[in-house]
């Protein structure tokens, strides 16, 4: 099976991605997949990288980037034996992005995580790990997470949606109250977002979300522990799967689980429990709103959908990754890894699932 792995991209998470994906190839069977490394540069140039999985990694907490010196230039346009839409065109000489089977797109937000590649390969005619154009797009979008959630039962927590333009009204920060949550409603990997505790600074706040996406969430905060569930597409067309439950505490330093605290000092800034220590019918229903949230967004192949859980048990749905990170430090394999699916077993089963 010959697959291509594409990672890096335009959005901010960039770096990540890139860490996801040298984990994913360092996992991937040379026996079972000819594998195509492809890196986009962050300002969206494709380049065919040598997929050296241990280049991949973050070195005195430098994130690795891809760039236009990373590999071979690579070439997009309409295929004109019809076979697909896209073609690349290495230096030494054509080569269809129709001839791959399957596209494994380890990319992380926006032109990646959020329906635009997935519109691009529905195009071709590829095969392609994970959720389609609609779902991809929706659980980008935390304002429509939460909207398509919440019709199907899923809680979550207050908030309001300030677009381009848009303040908070004195009616709204009564309702949320303080402290607040102040997000891009595109985004991932916590870039842009900021705890804001006097409503003084909510202004800075908002223009700091603003310089990811013009749309902008502010959200109650919510007391109670983060507890993550990998949620995985059925076997044969079954119901999708929940993995075991994953706590994560930040433990120092950091104000909230932040990107310097999930990937830079993750040793050190977060305790993991996995399985995390709720009581059963806990358990159960999250793993049961992990798998509503899948179905509601309309996700294939794979999601992490991450929660809040009280004191008192209730849970909120705080987000839907539809491209959950594959670092070292991310929970989604892990998880899988808990509950009985290692990590060459889990890319084996997105690959397959796709191909499906
Ligand atoms: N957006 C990051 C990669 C995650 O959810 O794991
Ligand atoms: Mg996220």
């Amino acid at each position: 099976t010959r697959v291509a792995i594409v990672f890096g991209g335009r959005s901010p998470e960039h770096g990540i991605s890139c860490v996801s994906a040298g984990s994913v190839l360092a996992a991937l069977d040379p026996d079972e997949f000819d594998v195509v490394p492809v890196g986009i540069t962050r300002a969206g140039q494709w380049v065919l990288t040598d997929g050296d999985a241990a280049a991949l990694a973050i070195r005195a907490r430098q994130l690795p980037e891809i760039t236009a010196a990373s590999g071979a230039d690579l070439v997009l346009r309409a295929d004109p034996t019809g076979n697909g839409l896209l073609v690349f065109e290495p230096d030494q000489g054509p080569r269809a992005l129709a001839d791959v089977d399957v596209v494994f797109p380890v990319l992380h937000g926006a032109y990646g995580e959020d329906g635009t590649i997935q519109g691009m390969l529905e195009m071709a005619g590829i095969p392609y790990v994970g959720a389609n154009v609609f779902a991809s797009a929706a659980a980008m979008d935390k304002e429509f997470t939460k909207k398509l959630c919440a019709v199907e039962g899923i809680p979550v927590g207050p908030y309001v949606v300030l677009r381009n333009g848009m303040e908070i009204t004195e009616e709204d920060k009564q309702r949320l109250g303080l402290p607040v949550f102040v997000k891009p409603s595109r985004a991932g990997s916590s870039f842009g977002i900021s705890k804001v505790d006097d409503w003084a600074k909510l202004d800075e706040a908002v223009a700091a979300a603003r310089q990811i996406d013009p749309k902008v969430l502010v959200e109650a905060a919510i007391v109670g522990r983060e507890i993550e569930c990998g949620v995985l597409e059925g076997e044969a067309g079954g119901a999708p799967e929940a993995s075991v439950l994953a706590e994560v505490r930040v433990v120092g330093g950091h104000d909230f689980y932040d990107f310097e605290a999930k990937y830079i000092d993750a040793d050190e800034a977060c305790e993991y429990d996995i399985p995390a220590g709720l009581p059963d019918p806990v358990t159960r229903r999250v793993r049961e709103y992990a798998t509503r949230a899948f179905t509601a967004l309309d996700c294939a192949g794979l999601a992490r959908a991450d929660f809040f859980v009280t004191p008192d048990g209730d849970i909120y749905l705080n987000e839907v990754n539809t491209m959950p990170g594959f670092t070292p430090s991310s929970m989604f394999p892990r998880m899988w890894a808990a509950s009985g699916l290692e990590y060459p077993k889990l890319v084996d089963r997105l690959i397959r699932t796709a191909l499906r």
